[in-house]
């Protein structure tokens, strides 16, 4: 049987390479583009070596027209038209958002946009999309739960993720046999567990994972816990940590679940989370306990933005998806900082 082509946008990114090597796992074709915008080919060369069949990458602009026809143009010449696409190109640092919040919209909202263009042209009805849960700002009820409303972001990457998934909404309103999957992500953590592939953000990390590791690799000076004086059990923002490679199991689950559960039946978000809220204290806590590293901290002042507490009521996905995490936040710990260690190794 001919395995099923999945076209993966962002695919040299940290949640794409995870997903891809999922993907390949599963028994589907993978096709990646990126625009190394935030990534770089090694990690496409990486996730090459661990797969048995053979990964075509295009080096391609979601925004650029003649970019993706190519890319759906060469695979269907090929023999291999593309079947489904899981769409994680997007910008997603958040106060950068906020300083170029003409590029973030351009990039994000005009990348779906084109993408949709090109996939209907292309007759190609289903879309995993990568949402996130910033869409729901800073929910009344947490666990928040997917009917939960879309508040005004504080940011524009925020704001690009709920024009996206409105976008994507009203594409499948007037496209009958369109099905999209939006899949609104809690915070992903950890590598492959090979530490073949992993996260390698530019510059200063944002994100506290990567931050903390630095931290302890003394590539960086001590982390900084953003606020404790919250009304938390310990004063620390509480988020819901779940493994890459759990969320990536996810994307295969959910284009399993447009072609053949939903076909052509529209929209369905998602809340991929382990259900589980952990303070930043907590898992500075965790890190220490299992990696056996102490992590140099201080304690500092709220960052603009922040939301207090949310994790995610994951309901939805475990009875629709067949989907819930399997990985423990320690593992999660533990294979970021393997890879951090190889990171630093070269
Ligand atoms: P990432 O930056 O590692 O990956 C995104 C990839 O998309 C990068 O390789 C980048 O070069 C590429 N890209 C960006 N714009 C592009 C364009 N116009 N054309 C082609 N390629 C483009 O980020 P990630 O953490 O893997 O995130 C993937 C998706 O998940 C994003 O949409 C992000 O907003 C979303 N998300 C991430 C998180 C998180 O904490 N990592 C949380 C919620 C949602
Ligand atoms: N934090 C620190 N110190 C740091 C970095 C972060 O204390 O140096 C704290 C933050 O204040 C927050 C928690 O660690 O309480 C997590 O912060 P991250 O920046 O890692 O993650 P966020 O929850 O702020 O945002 C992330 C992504 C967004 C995405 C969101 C929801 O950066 O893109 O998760 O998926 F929208």
């Amino acid at each position: 049987m001919t395995s099923l082509t999945i076209l993966v946008t962002g695919g040299a990114g940290y949640i794409g390479t995870h997903t891809a090597v999922a993907l390949a796992e599963a028994g589907f074709r993978v096709v990646l583009l990126d625009n190394f915008s935030n990534s770089e080919f090694s990690m496409v060369q990486a996730l090459r070596s661990m797969v048995d069949q053979e990964v075509p990458f295009y080096e391609a602009d979601c925004r650029n027209k003649s970019d993706l026809l190519r890319v759906f143009n060469t695979e269907k010449e090929k023999g291999h038209p593309i079947s489904g696409v899981i769409h994680f190109a997007a910008l997603k640092a958040v106060g950068e958002s906020v300083e170029k919040p003409e590029l973030y919209k351009s990039n994000n909202i005009g990348g779906t946009e084109c993408l949709l263009e090109i996939m209907k042209e292309f007759g190609v009805h289903s879309l995993v999309f990568s949402s996130s849960c910033t869409v729901y700002g800073e929910p009344e009820n947490i666990p928040v739960d997917e009917r939960s409303p879309f508040l005004p972001s504080e940011s524009t990457y925020g704001y690009t993720k709920q024009a996206c998934e409105k976008l994507i909404e009203n594409h499948a309103e007037e496209n009958g046999e369109f099905s999209s999957a939006l899949l609104r992500y809690f915070n992903p953590i950890g590598a492959h567990p090979s530490a073949i592939i992993g996260e390698s953000p530019r510059g200063i990390p944002n994100n506290l994972i990567p931050f903390l590791c630095q931290a302890v690799a003394k590539l960086r000076g001590p982390l900084t816990v953003f606020g404790t004086d919250y009304p938390t059990k310990d004063g620390s923002c509480i988020r819901d940590y779940l493994h890459v490679m759990d969320l990536a199991e996810a994307h295969v689950k959910a284009i399993g679940y447009l072609f053949e559960i939903v076909k052509g039946k529209g929209c369905r978000a998602f809340n991929l989370g382990t259900g589980t809220g952990v303070s930043v204290l907590e898992v500075i806590d965790a890190f220490e306990r299992v990696t056996g590293e102490k992590v140099p901290y201080t304690l500092g002042d709220r960052r603009e933005g922040d939301v207090v507490a949310i994790w995610a009521n994951a309901e939805r996905a475990k009875e629709e998806l067949k989907w819930e995490t399997k990985r423990s936040l320690e593992q999660g710990l533990n294979d970021s900082w393997n890879w951090q260690q190889k990171l630093s190794e070269n």
